[in-house]
């Protein structure tokens, strides 16, 4: 059931982009509109329970894992929406030097290429994950992070600023498993660095981040 409530999935208009092809991005589409029906579902399920304003003792273990699952979802849908939100036809390697990004990078880890080197390290990691690029909103610092599944690692109230898919169906078709790197290597040069200044604080507010 559809309420004013509920999700809807949105669009991106990524085809054509570097090493990454429409058919992954067909297929990746899909799996981000799962997340979104699944979060839809699993929210209308766990209201259920609460209908009659209490979780019964014996609704406990169905009641449970419903809204563990809620957690796997709702970070699916959101970090795919991130996802999708950072990367354009035409992007570009490495953000302008006078960006704020390359501001925050360097005050945050020393250099741009440092912070790179960390996050494309996070994004080989062995696991099924994400890599993360997120800012501290309390004081504008950088810092990246590996997220197990969808769900394990958000650092919460923190910021994403840039986020990179690194589950194998990110890049199945058109790499094999092992060439994570390469996938890698197509993601930062289709970055849509724009997208990304956009999400970081402006400087001395607390404005909150757009996707
Ligand atoms: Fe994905």
């Amino acid at each position: 059931m559809i309420t004013s409530n509920s999700y809807q999935p949105k669009e991106f208009n990524l085809s054509g982009l570097n090493g990454i092809s429409d058919k992954t991005l067909e297929v990746h589409f899909k799996l981000y509109q799962g997340y979104v029906k699944e979060t839809n579902n699993l929210t209308e399920k766990i209201a259920k329970f609460l209908e009659d304003g209490k979780v019964d003792q014996d609704e406990m273990p169905a009641y449970s894992e419903l809204s563990r699952r809620l957690g796997f979802e709702y970070n699916g849908m959101v970090l795919h929406e991130y996802y999708f939100g950072n990367m354009k036809r035409d992007g570009s390697v490495d953000p302008d030097k006078q960006s704020n990004f390359t501001q925050a990078a360097e005050a945050s880890f020393g250099s741009y290429d440092i912070w790179k080197a960390d996050f494309v390290g996070i994004g080989k990691m062995r696991g099924v994950g994400w890599a993360m690029c997120y800012q501290n909103p309390a004081n504008g610092r950088l810092s990246n992070h590996w997220i197990t599944l969808h769900e394990t690692g958000n650092v919460s109230g923190f910021t994403p600023v840039l986020v990179m898919d690194v589950w194998e169906h990110a890049f199945l078709l058109d790499y094999m498993p092992a060439e994570r790197p390469k996938y890698i290597e197509s993601f930062f040069s289709n970055i849509d660095w724009n997208a990304v200044e956009q999400r970081l604080r402006a400087e001395g507010s607390s404005r909150p981040a757009t996707i």
